[in-house]
C-alpha cells in the first residue's frame, strides 16, 4: 500500500513538473520584502506580519512579474510590487520590490486620503504601449474593520520609465466605494495608444465601469448577468467548505471585428459556470449605460460545466483561443473561440493538486505564454499557511505547446458542434436561469441592489 502510494506520488510529481509547455517560474514559502521598505516599518506594530501578505495578482513584463498583495489584513508593508526573475526555474522566494517605490505604497499613520499612494491593488495588467494599469480600491478590507482610506481609482504607469503617468478617481455615481474592484481589462486602440477603455468588474455591487481614457469619462453598467447564480456558490477546495456570493469577476476582449473594430468582451461571475458575452459598441456608449433595460444587447454564451468556477480568464489575440482558471478543480482550461461553448470543447492545459490551490490570477504576455498564478487564499481565510510550505506559485505556459492537438488547437476539429447553454438533466446542480424575471435586482439585499431603478416601480413591490 505505501510503495503504491510513493509510486502515485512520484508518478504525479513528474506529471506536474514535466508537463509539456509549463515552466513554474517563481515560488514563495512567504512573502518578503527588499530593502526599500525601511527597516522602521518592518518593526513597526502592524507593520509587517508576514503571514498576512498575500499576493492576489502577477503579470509578466519583460523579465519582471508585477506582484500585488491586497491589504486585507494589518501588516502589509507594500501593495504592488515588482520581482526579476532569470532561468533557471523556479526562482525561490524573490524578494519583492516596491513599485515603482516604496514612498507611493506606504500607507498614511493617520490613514487619510493622499492622491500620491495606493492602498490596495489586486490584479494589474500590461496593455501593448508599455503601460501597466491597475484599480487602487483605496481600501482595506480587514475582517470586521473595513477601512476606506480614499476614493477607489485606475491608474497607469510607463514600463519604459517607471513613472505613474495617470490617476483618475472613480466617482461615487459609479461605485460607492472601491470594495470588489478586483480586476481590470484594458481595450487599446490597435493604432493609437491614447485611445484607451478600461473596463472594471465589480464583483460585490454587481457592476461594471467602464472608463473612456481619452475624455476622462466613467461610467458604469448594471444587468443582471453580472450576479452569482444562486446555485453555483458552494465550493469545496482542499476539503473545506464554503459559501461565496462574488459577482462579475474577470472580461476578456476578443479580437476588434475587422469590419466594426468592436471587440467581443466575455464575462461570467466568481460564483458561475455560465460565460456571456457583449460586444464593447455597447460598453463604450455611455447613453446606453444608463437604460432600464438593455435587450439583448448581452447574451448567453454557454455553459463551461460543472464545478467550474473561474476566477480570471484571458483571451489569446494571436490564437484565438480564451484560457480559464479554473478554482474548483486546481487548473486552467482553454477553449477555441472559433468552436462552439460547451464542455466537450474544452481541456484542461495544466492541473495540479498539490501546487494549484486556489489559481487566482491569470494573463496572456505579448511574447505568447499565459502566466497563471495560485495562492492558497483559502488556508488564510479559513485555516492557517504554513510559512514552511510553499504556498504561492506563478507558472506560465506556452501557449502553442500547450494547446497543440488538443480540442483548443484551432487546426483540431471540435468535438460538438452544438452550444450548450444550462447544465444537462444528469447534472445534480442544474443551472435554471430566470432571465430578466427580476429586473430591478435584489432591492435591500446587503449592498443595496442596483442602487437605481423606476421608484414607482420598486414601491410598487414592497
Ligand atoms: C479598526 O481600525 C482602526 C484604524 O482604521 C483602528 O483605529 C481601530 O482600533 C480598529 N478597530 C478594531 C476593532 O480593531
Ligand atoms: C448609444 O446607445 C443609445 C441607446 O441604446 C443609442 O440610441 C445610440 O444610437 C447609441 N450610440 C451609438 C454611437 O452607438
Amino acid at each position: 500500500m505505501l510503495r503504491l502510494v510513493v509510486l502515485l506520488v512520484a508518478s504525479f510529481a513528474a506529471l506536474a513538473a514535466g508537463q509539456r509547455g509549463v515552466d513554474e517560474v517563481l515560488k514563495w514559502q512567504k512573502v518578503q520584502y527588499s530593502s526599500d521598505v525601511p527597516s522602521r516599518i518592518l518593526a513597526a506594530d502592524n507593520g509587517y506580519i508576514p503571514v498576512n501578505n498575500i499576493p492576489m495578482g502577477a503579470v509578466h513584463y519583460k523579465n519582471r512579474v508585477f506582484v500585488a498583495v491586497a491589504r486585507r489584513r494589518w501588516g502589509i508593508p507594500s501593495t504592488l510590487n515588482v520581482v526579476n526573475f532569470s532561468p533557471p526555474f523556479p526562482n525561490t522566494n524573490l524578494l519583492l520590490k516596491p513599485y515603482p517605490n516604496f514612498q507611493l505604497n506606504e500607507l498614511r499613520a493617520d490613514l487619510q486620503p493622499d492622491e500620491n499612494r495606493i492602498v490596495t491593488v489586486y490584479r494589474p495588467r500590461v496593455d501593448r504601449c508599455d503601460r501597466l494599469w491597475f484599480v487602487d480600491t483605496g481600501m482595506m478590507e480587514i475582517p470586521n474593520n473595513f477601512t476606506i482610506v480614499q476614493r477607489p481609482s485606475i491608474w497607469a504607469i510607463d514600463l519604459k520609465t517607471d513613472k505613474p503617468i495617470h490617476r483618475y478617481e472613480i466617482p461615487q455615481k459609479d461605485v460607492d466605494s472601491g470594495y470588489g474592484l478586483t480586476s481590470i481589462t484594458l481595450d487599446v486602440d490597435p493604432d493609437n495608444c491614447e485611445k484607451v477603455f478600461v473596463y472594471i468588474s465589480d464583483l460585490q455591487t454587481y457592476r461594471m465601469v467602464v472608463y473612456d481614457y481619452q475624455n476622462r469619462k466613467s461610467w458604469r453598467f448594471l444587468h443582471n448577468y453580472f450576479f452569482l447564480n444562486p446555485l453555483e456558490g458552494d465550493y469545496r477546495i482542499q476539503g473545506i467548505p464554503f459559501s461565496w456570493d462574488d459577482g462579475i469577476f474577470s472580461i476578456a476582449l476578443g479580437n476588434p471585428d475587422p469590419r466594426t473594430k468592436f471587440r467581443t468582451a466575455y464575462f461570467h461571475a466568481l460564483s458561475s459556470n455560465s460565460e456571456f458575452t457583449v460586444s464593447t459598441e455597447v460598453l463604450r456608449n455611455e447613453t446606453a449605460a444608463q437604460r432600464h433595460y438593455h435587450g439583448n444587447d448581452f447574451q448567453l454564451l454557454g455553459y463551461r460545466g460543472a464545478n467550474s468556477q473561474s476566477s480570471i480568464h484571458a483571451f489569446d489575440a494571436d490564437t484565438g483561443v480564451v484560457f480559464f482558471a479554473l478554482i474548483q478543480q486546481n487548473a486552467v482550461s482553454c477553449w477555441d473561440s472559433r468552436k462552439p461553448f460547451a464542455p466537450q470543447n474544452m481541456a484542461i492545459v495544466y492541473k495540479n493538486d498539490a501546487d494549484i490551490v486556489y489559481p487566482n490570477d491569470l494573463a496572456i504576455d505579448n511574447e505568447g505564454y499565459v502566466w497563471f498564478m495560485t495562492n492558497s487564499i483559502i488556508k488564510l481565510l479559513y485555516t492557517r499557511l504554513n510559512l514552511e510550505e510553499y504556498n504561492f506559485h506563478v507558472w506560465r505556459a506556452n501557449i502553442n505547446e500547450v494547446i497543440k492537438g488538443t480540442v483548443c488547437d484551432p487546426a483540431v476539429k471540435a468535438n460538438v458542434n452544438f452550444v450548450q447553454r444550462f447544465a444537462t438533466d444528469g447534472d445534480s446542480d442544474r443551472v435554471t436561469f430566470l432571465e430578466f424575471k427580476d429586473k430591478y435586482g435584489p432591492g435591500g439585499g446587503p449592498y443595496g441592489g442596483w442602487g437605481i431603478g423606476d421608484q414607482k416601480r420598486l414601491n410598487k413591490h414592497n
